[in-house]
């Protein structure tokens, strides 16, 4: 111990007598400072433990641990990037100084004490929410002590939360209202040509809903719905929104979605600004009240003849309308996916789909097809696509037509570089 000691104080006491002596000022020699007790920080990281291997990737126990430890990990990162500064030369520290580098990472330490506020609030709505599951799981000492000593954070759980502050974006901001018409214009604009009055009676169902913006915006067209949803960091950061105590006003919360990615990024303002949300404060609708309702699972376990306990519409035949957004590519078994949408379906239900095909489950997906492969499985497990595969058939309205919707998820309108997804949307009839 005394070792580390003499190792740690003689050259803090030896830069501190040159700081004395040289020409470096007060912030600098702060900055300095700071910077080298991080290096020494960054070789504690072990000492966050994380479940996520024991506990299944979207788990109750595994994300609401993630967010809660969301400030802990994020400052480690910061830790990891002053001691990279730190590693360059003496010149190149003093210009990274000079043009404010070192205060930028403070900047990143504020934010993100600052994103924590809501993090942390969705911890403690998940401890609320889910206390009977949390309690359940047993945490084995073994394994803390494990994960300890292999120095491993699941790396992960970090992008998965800082995923979620990006939705808050896109699904409960205005500064989301650009993105969100894209893609759910087409969408609701098929779900508009019910007449109102029939609408109540209609049930919905959204799969892997994610923020239920959508599946809010279908509930306000007169449709009940069911939003299904199996990620735990979903449904925690959406409980947020829902807790009476926790959001009570339009734009209360704000959040720094982009500091933690310094890439193509043109300055500093751009990097660290900060988005108010939610623009509407969503709510469930009540048992046996047509509205939104939430269902916290896997779309595969559904069943059409046992509808959701909550959902106001009581009709064993199946669902009237499945909606799915950039959703069918995050299967394991696309064949399986397509089959269950199917299966949910009433006869005579409409499919409506919009999404890319970006093969990216969290598992490998066992298939990963091309768009003419996925339209043939689509036709093969009894559907028919409004107005022909090709989009060509004139006899049908514009809005149910196939088509190519160019548009983006989650992005960032003020970064240096687009990804703009050629999506699919097609509109398709149980057969
Ligand atoms: C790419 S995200 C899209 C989310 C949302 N549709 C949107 O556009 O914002 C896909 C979502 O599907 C969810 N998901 C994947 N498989 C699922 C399943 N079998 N049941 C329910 N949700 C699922 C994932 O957790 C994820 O939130």
């Amino acid at each position: 111990m005394s070792d580390v000691l003499v190792a740690c104080l003689l050259p803090a006491m030896l830069l501190y007598l040159g700081v004395r002596f040289s020409v470096f000022d007060r912030d600098m020699f702060r900055s300095i400072w700071l910077n080298s007790i991080s290096l020494f920080n960054v070789t504690h990281r072990s000492k966050i433990p994380s479940f996520a291997s024991s506990h299944g990737p979207f788990s109750v126990q595994t994300s609401s641990t993630a967010y809660s430890n969301y400030s802990a990990l994020s400052l480690n990162e910061v830790s990891r990037m002053r001691a990279s500064y730190m590693s360059v030369g003496r010149t190149h520290k003093r210009i990274g100084y000079e043009i404010g580098y070192p205060k930028k990472l403070d900047k990143l330490s504020e934010l993100i004490h600052l994103n924590s506020k809501i993090t942390d609030g969705i911890a403690s709505v998940m401890t609320r929410t889910y206390s009977q599951e949390l309690s359940s799981s047993s945490i084995l000492w073994s394994e803390i002590r494990h994960t300890a000593i292999d120095n491993h954070v699941d790396p992960a759980s970090l992008s998965r939360i800082r995923e979620s502050l990006k939705h808050f974006v896109r699904d409960w901001s205005d500064a989301g209202l650009s993105e969100r018409s894209i893609i759910f214009e087409p969408i609701l604009s098929v779900l508009s040509t019910l007449s109102t009055t029939v609408r109540s009676q209609k049930r919905v169902l959204v799969p892997g809903s994610g923020l239920n913006r959508l599946a809010y915006d279908i509930s306000q067209l007169g449709y009940d719905v069911t939003a299904c949803e199996l990620s735990a960091y979903m449904n925690g950061a959406f409980r947020f929104l829902l807790d009476p105590e926790i959001t009570k006003t339009v734009n209360q919360h704000e959040v720094f979605p982009y500091a933690h990615w310094w890439s193509h990024s043109r300055n500093t303002t751009d990097l660290f600004r900060g988005i108010r949300f939610p623009d509407v404060i969503p709510q469930l609708a009540d048992n046996d009240t047509t509205g939104l309702h939430l269902m916290e699972g896997d779309f595969l376990t559904l069943d059409a003849k046992t509808p959701v306990a909550s959902s106001a519409v009581r009709n064993t035949e199946g669902y009237d309308f499945v909606v799915t957004l950039f959703f069918i590519d995050t299967s394991v078994n696309i064949i399986q996916t397509l089959e269950q949408i199917h299966r949910l379906l009433k006869p005579g239900g409409t499919w409506v789909n919009l999404g890319p095909l970006l093969w990216c489950s969290s598992a490998q997906a066992r298939l990963e097809l091309t768009l003419e492969e996925v339209l043939d499985v689509v036709e093969a497990v009894g559907f028919s696509i409004v107005g022909k595969r090709d989009g060509s058939d004139n006899s049908v309205p514009e809005c149910l037509k196939r088509r190519t919707i160019p548009c983006e998820y989650t992005h960032d309108d003020r970064a240096m570089m687009r990804w703009i997804y050629e999506a699919e949307f097609w509109v398709a009839r149980k057969t």
